[in-house]
């Protein structure tokens, strides 16, 4: 089966690639060689590589950034979502489609379920959730896969910083006060892959919305905390800064982030029989690869 990946340089796009399994002839797009807000770009690789699944991981992921760039969070979150879905659906091929826990406000004290009410408050998580929309209105068959708190080896995300300022520095203060699931990027893709292989299996899905983290859930201090644990068991920390545990109001950003933004994975379990990974797991597959890298350095 021919699968096209955008945004094939990103964290789980990057993922994808790496793990590709059997039977599977995967062309993946980074975003200089396919931009999704280009609708005619769009139309003309679909039409020329004639792929009989499309996987979208391309987005705007800046959160604070996306506040003083809205016009560019939704020419590739919203609008470049459309340009695929509208593709998709023409050439009558299935689209999965990942987006995020930041569509909801975090005001719950349950896990969210994937038909809660929404309300992003911020950029990000409107533009994110514009693209939802679309992709619900222009194309049939598809998935949307919600996740939260990415993580990896490649690309730029919350353990590389921590790695980095653990370095640097002997105290970090980190936020206490908001609850979510880090959740690896490997993971991510081997979930797409394995709806992508039913879909092989199968010439259907269960289609609709999901959700999909690592488990169980945590604040970002026990998230920092775990990072160090590890990374110093590793040896890719020498000594373990002290972690001081702050609000989110000490530690204001541009964008206002869900203070709980626990997803509800049960119903990808029902439809897919997918279940969460314990994400203290991953993180260690994560870690060691970023060790080897560093030895081999
Ligand atoms: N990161 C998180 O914590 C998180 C949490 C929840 C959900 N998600 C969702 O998970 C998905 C994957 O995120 P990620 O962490 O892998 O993000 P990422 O590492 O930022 O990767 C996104 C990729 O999309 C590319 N891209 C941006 N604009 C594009 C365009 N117009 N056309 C084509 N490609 C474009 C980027 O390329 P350039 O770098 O060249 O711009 C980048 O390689 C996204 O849908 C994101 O919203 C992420």
């Amino acid at each position: 089966m021919r699968v096209l990946v955008t945004g094939a340089q990103g964290q789980v796009g990057y993922e994808l690639l790496q793990r590709v399994p059997r039977g599977f002839n995967v062309i993946g797009y980074n975003s200089r060689e396919l931009d999704i807000s280009d609708r005619a770009q769009v139309q003309e690789v679909l039409a020329r590589v004639k792929p009989q699944l499309l996987i979208n991981a391309a987005a705007y992921t800046a959160v604070d950034k996306a506040e003083s760039e809205v016009e560019r969070a939704y020419k590739v979150n919203r609008d470049g979502v459309t340009h695929l879905a509208l593709a998709a659906e023409a050439l009558g091929i299935p689209l999965l489609h990942i987006s995020t826990d930041y569509v909801f406000s975090g005001d719950n004290d349950t896990a969210y379920k994937p038909d809660d009410a929404t309300a992003p408050s911020g950029v990000y998580g409107l533009s994110k959730l514009a693209g939802e929309q679309q992709l619900q209105q222009h194309c049939s068959r598809h998935v949307i896969l919600r996740t939260s708190w990415v993580f990896g080896a490649h690309g730029n995300n919350f353990v590389k910083t921590m790695l980095r300022l653990g370095r640097d520095r002997d105290e970090l203060a980190v936020v206490a006060d908001q609850r979510g699931c880090p959740t690896s990027a490997g993971s991510i893709a081997d979930t797409l892959w394995t709806l992508a292989a039913i879909f092989q299996r199968d010439g259907a899905l269960k289609w609709g919305l999901y959700h999909y983290c690592g488990a169980p859930a945590c604040t970002w201090h026990d998230f920092a905390d775990e990072i160090f644990s590890q990374a110093l068991a590793l040896g890719l920390l020498e000594k373990r800064p002290r972690l001081k545990a702050i609000t989110t109001a000490e530690y204001p950003t541009p964008a206002k982030r869900p203070a709980s933004s626990v997803l509800d994975c049960q119903t990808l379990e029902q439809a897919h029989g997918l279940v969460p990974r314990i994400w203290a797991g991953e993180l260690q597959r994560v870690l060691e690869q970023l060790e080897k890298v560093a030895s081999e350095a």
